[in-house]
Parts: C-alpha cells; structure tokens; sequence
C-alpha cells in the first residue's frame, strides 16, 4: 500500500498555506500572501493577517487540490501548525483543519512551526539524517537544535537572546527607508554592496560571551550599531550608501549564523547541518553556509526558496512524519499555543 496523502495547513502568521504530501513528496501546494495588506503599517497587523486567513483558507485548500489532481477525498490525514504564531492566525487554520479531519473522518495532526520549517527539506533532499543539527532562523526565532528524529526527538542548543535574525532585517531595512518585509528588499540592495565595507558588530562572538552564550546569538546590537552608523552619517550631510550597509550588515548576520551552527556542528560531533526558516533565502547566508560547511566537512542541507518562508508544504511534510512514525493524532479538542516550545514537535 502507497504511503498516506497528508493535507497540511499553515496560517501561524502572514501566509496561509495548504499542500498535499505522500512521504517526502509534495504532491501539490498554494499560498496566499496577505503581505501587500500589512506594507503600510510596516510589520504584520494580526487582526488584518486574521481576517485574511478567513478569506482565503477555504479556496487555499481548493486550489492546493486541484494543483495535487487530487479531491479531498484522497486525503489520509491533516495536519495543522497548531503554535507557535499569532493566536488568531493560528486559530484559523486549526479550525478548517478540525473541520475538515471531521468532516472526513481522518486524523487530525497538530505540528509544531518551527519544526515543520526544519522538515521542509525533506521535500527537496529526502529524509533528515539523524541526528542532525538544525539552524532554524525566521521572522521570530534563532534556534541551534539537535534533531534525534525530526517527529520526537527535537532539543534547543541556543537560541536568541534578543532579536531574531529576521526581525533585526525588518527592523534595520525601516531605519533605511526600505519596504516592509525587509529581508528580500536588503538580499537585493546588498547584491551590488561591498560585504566587507563597514565592520559592524558579531553578537555574542567575544571569549568572554562565548564562555556563557556559545551557542546562543544577538542581533540587538548589530541592530543598534547599524542605526547609529547610519544616523552619524546623515548627521554629517554625506550621503549613505544602502547597498554598502545592506551587504555588510548581511554579511554579519550570515558570519555569526555559520560560524556558530559549524560549532555546534563540530562540538556535538555531528556531521551534517540543515538550515531553514525565512532568512535561509538570504543570498549571502546560503553561500557562506555553503563555503564554510564545505571547509569544515559538514554536509549542507538548504531547502529551494519557496521552501524557506512559510508554506503548507512543510506542515503536510512534518505531518507525514509524524504519521509515518506511528504516532498518535491530536484530539477534536486541539487548541493553538502561540508559544509552544520547539522541543513540542506535535501536540
Ligand atoms: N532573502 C532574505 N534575506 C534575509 N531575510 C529574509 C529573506 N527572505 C525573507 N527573509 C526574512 O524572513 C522572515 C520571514 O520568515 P518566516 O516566514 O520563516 O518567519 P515567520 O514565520 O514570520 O517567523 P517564525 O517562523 O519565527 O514564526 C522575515 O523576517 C523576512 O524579512
Ligand atoms: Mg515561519
């Protein structure tokens, strides 16, 4: 017997994404962005990013559907992103997911989101190696996590003290004047900047922190250094040259990013590193990965980029899993958990 068709739903912030899975292949998927919706107030706006769920779940399921050739009908079991994400959002997809587990009678899966980023991968390169290290950086979280088994075995090595490596992009492309989500925008203007034009900060990279935080980052401070820099410049009239600031603040981001997750890599003796979260489309992130995995002999595991950001794609992948694995579903009960910790692989 073929293994299960798995309906996944993601709504935990601005995307609703719904995609059907057999194993560790994407059969069909579709996503509505209310991205456009939250521009002008420069970050997302939860009741509007609610609102929008509503609108477009139900044609969301239809369409992932249709791009699967499959019906409803074909679906095995739901899984859902259940926490953690903002709770209205969150609600919204756990409710058409219950509705339509009932409705079929199936077994309904709440996941974990950060999980499911971490699992996206097996779309591209087939099941995670075990154990491995993962590198989870997205809009809200900066994670090192040693993955047992990528279904119920998850432990957080460090994580942010402060911003988290997509919300330090948001934050610093405000300050320059570039539109909300930053992280695209600044992967672009930095293309045509010189990475090794300002020297800015290393969060957390001193003898001194690495002794506490070592496997911990902070991003507040590149934040800050990169706000003074620019503000000391319009202070003096000269002009400020964003692409110069976009490439050598990424290019911070991206040193720690790597140097940290290849220690964890080579100090746990593991040998194979997956990267995944929205920042994992930055440019310069991807190939200094790739260039400094390549030195240390780690094996790098980046998903494509639509992979990255948030998808249905990678919730069906870990319900699959998850499935797979024998584990028992959620209850009709299921509620969300807008902080459910990264060790809570499904609820
Ligand atoms: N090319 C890029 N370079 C840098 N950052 C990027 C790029 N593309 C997207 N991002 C950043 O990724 C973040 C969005 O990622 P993601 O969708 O995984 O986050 P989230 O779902 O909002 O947060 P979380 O997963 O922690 O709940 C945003 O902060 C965005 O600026
Ligand atoms: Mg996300």
């Amino acid at each position: 017997m073929s293994e299960p068709v798995v309906l996944g739903i993601e709504s935990s912030c601005d995307e609703t994404g719904v995609a059907l899975v057999r194993g560790t292949t994407l059969l069909g998927d579709c996503l509505a962005s209310s991205v456009d919706e939250h521009v002008r107030f420069g970050g997302v706006v939860p009741e509007v990013a609610s609102r929008a769920h509503l609108e477009a779940i139900i044609p969301t399921i239809e369409r992932a559907c249709d791009d699967a050739g499959l019906t409803l009908a074909d679906v095995d079991a739901v899984a859902v992103t259940a926490g953690p994400g903002l709770a209205g959002a969150l609600m919204v997809g756990v409710s058409a997911a219950k509705a339509v587990a009932w409705a079929l009678d199936k077994p309904l899966y709440g996941v974990n989101h950060l999980c499911a980023h971490v699992c996206a991968d097996v779309l591209d390169h087939g099941p995670l190696p075990e154990p491995t290290m993962a590198l989870l950086v997205s809009g809200g979280h900066t994670d090192l996590l040693i993955v047992r088994d990528i279904a119920s075995d998850v432990t957080a090595l460090g994580r942010t003290i402060d911003d988290a490596a997509g919300e330090a992009y948001d934050k610093v492309a405000r300050v320059l004047g570039v539109p909300y989500p930053g992280g695209p925008h600044l992967d672009r203007l930095a293309q045509q900047g010189d990475p090794t034009a300002i020297r800015f900060p290393r969060g957390l990279t001193s003898a001194r922190d690495m002794e506490k935080h070592r496997f911990d980052f902070s991003f507040s401070g590149l934040k800050t250094a990169v706000v003074r820099w620019v503000q000391e410049r319009e202070r003096d009239g000269l002009d400020v040259p964003l692409a110069d600031v976009a490439a050598s603040f990424s290019a911070a981001v991206a040193d720690v990013l790597t140097r940290k997750a290849i220690d964890a890599c080579e100090h746990h003796g593991i040998k194979d590193l997956q990267i995944g979260g929205g920042v994992t489309a930055n440019t310069q992130l991807r190939t200094m990965a790739e260039e400094r995995c390549a030195a240390a002999g780690i094996s790098l595991r980046v998903p494509r980029i639509r992979l990255c950001t948030d998808n249905g794609a990678m919730v069906a992948a870990l319900g699959a899993q998850v499935v797979a694995r024998g584990l028992a579903p959620s209850s009709l009960d299921l509620g969300t958990d807008s902080s459910l910790p990264v060790s809570t692989v499904s609820v």
